[in-house]
C-alpha cells in the first residue's frame, strides 16, 4: 500500500464486518508507539492492537498483570498520532473492568485520552453484562476468547484452551453470548484450529485469531515477535518474518501477503 494509500478511507467496525462477509482475512499486529503505527500501516495493517503485552515487549516485565491504565492509555495515544487509516484496537488491562461501572470509566479514558476506536477484554460468560453496558453505550468491544494471558497465574502457564470437549462447547457458547451482548469482534488465542474454525463459522462478527489456524476471519501476532526481536523463547505460533528481508517494512509487508493469501499461520504454526 502506497503511503496515499494510507490516508484513503479509514478502517471501522464496518469494514471489518464487511471483510468478513467478502472473505477477505483481516491483517492486525500490535503497535506500541508512533512510529510503528504509521509503518504498519503504510505496509498494509488494517488493525492496530495497542496489547498489554507491551508489559512483556517494551517494559521487560515477566507477564501482563503489572501494566496500568496510565501506561496504556499512553501508549494508545502514541499510537493515536502515528495512524492515519487504520483502526486502534486498546487493551483494558488487568482490574481495569472487574465491574461494568468501571469498565465504562476505563475504555472512556482509552477513547478519549487514548485514540482508541475499540478496546479489547479478555474473558468469556463473566464479561457479557460489561459487554452489552459498553456496547450499549457507543464503545466498540473486542473479546478476548481462549488463552487470557492476563489469568496467567489462574491458568499456571501459557497452555493452549479449550482442548477436552466441555471447554470447546463452553467456548463456542461464549462466543454467540458475547456477540448477543453486542461484542463487535472476537479474538482467539491458543486455541485448536478446528475449535477455531467453528467458532468462526459460528458467529457473524469477524474472529481475528493468534496460535488458532488459518480459519479465522484475520490474524494477529505480536509485533516484536513477527520481527524476531523477542527475547528468549518465540511462541510455537509466531513466525519471525525478517527472515530473508532486508528491513522491517519488507517483513510488515510479507506478513501482511501472508495472511491476505492464507499462507500464514501455516499448520505447523496451530494447535490440535
Ligand atoms: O496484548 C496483546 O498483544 C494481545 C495479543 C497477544 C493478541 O492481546
Amino acid at each position: 500500500m502506497s503511503g496515499d494509500a494510507a490516508h484513503a478511507n479509514p478502517i471501522t467496525v464496518t469494514t471489518l464486518r464487511k471483510m468478513k462477509r467478502n472473505a477477505e482475512k483481516i491483517v492486525c499486529l500490535t503497535a506500541y508507539d508512533a512510529s510503528f503505527a504509521a509503518l504498519l500501516e503504510t505496509a498494509g495493517v488494517e488493525v492496530l492492537l495497542v496489547g498489554d503485552s507491551l508489559g512483556m515487549v517494551v517494559q521487560g516485565r515477566e507477564t501482563t498483570v503489572p501494566v496500568s491504565m496510565d501506561e496504556m492509555v499512553y501508549h494508545s495515544a502514541a499510537v493515536a498520532r502515528g495512524r492515519r487509516r487504520a483502526l486502534l484496537m486498546a487493551d483494558m488491562p488487568f482490574m481495569s473492568y472487574a465491574t461494568p461501572e468501571q469498565a465504562l470509566r476505563n475504555a472512556a479514558r482509552l477513547m478519549q485520552e487514548g485514540g482508541a476506536h475499540m478496546v479489547k477484554l479478555e474473558g468469556g460468560a463473566i464479561q457479557v453484562e460489561t459487554v452489552a453496558q459498553l456496547t450499549a453505550r457507543g464503545i466498540p468491544v473486542c473479546a478476548h476468547l481462549g488463552l487470557q494471558p492476563q489469568s496467567v497465574h489462574r491458568l499456571g502457564g501459557y497452555r493452549v484452551q479449550g482442548r477436552d470437549e466441555g471447554a470447546a462447547r463452553q467456548m463456542l457458547q461464549d462466543a454467540k453470548s458475547l456477540q448477543a451482548a453486542g461484542a463487535d469482534v472476537l479474538l482467539v488465542e491458543s486455541i485448536p484450529t478446528t475449535l477455531a474454525a467453528e467458532i468462526t463459522g459460528a458467529v457473524d462478527i469477524p474472529v481475528i485469531g493468534i496460535g488458532a489456524g488459518a480459519d479465522c476471519d484475520g490474524q494477529v501476532l505480536v509485533l516484536y515477535d513477527m520481527l524476531g526481536i523477542t527475547p528468549g523463547h518465540r511462541p510455537k505460533f509466531a513466525r519471525d518474518f525478517m527472515l530473508g528481508q532486508t528491513s522491517v517494512r519488507a517483513a510488515v509487508e510479507s506478513y501482511v501477503l501472508a495472511v491476505k493469501s492464507g499462507v500464514f499461520p501455516a499448520t505447523e504454526h496451530g494447535f490440535n
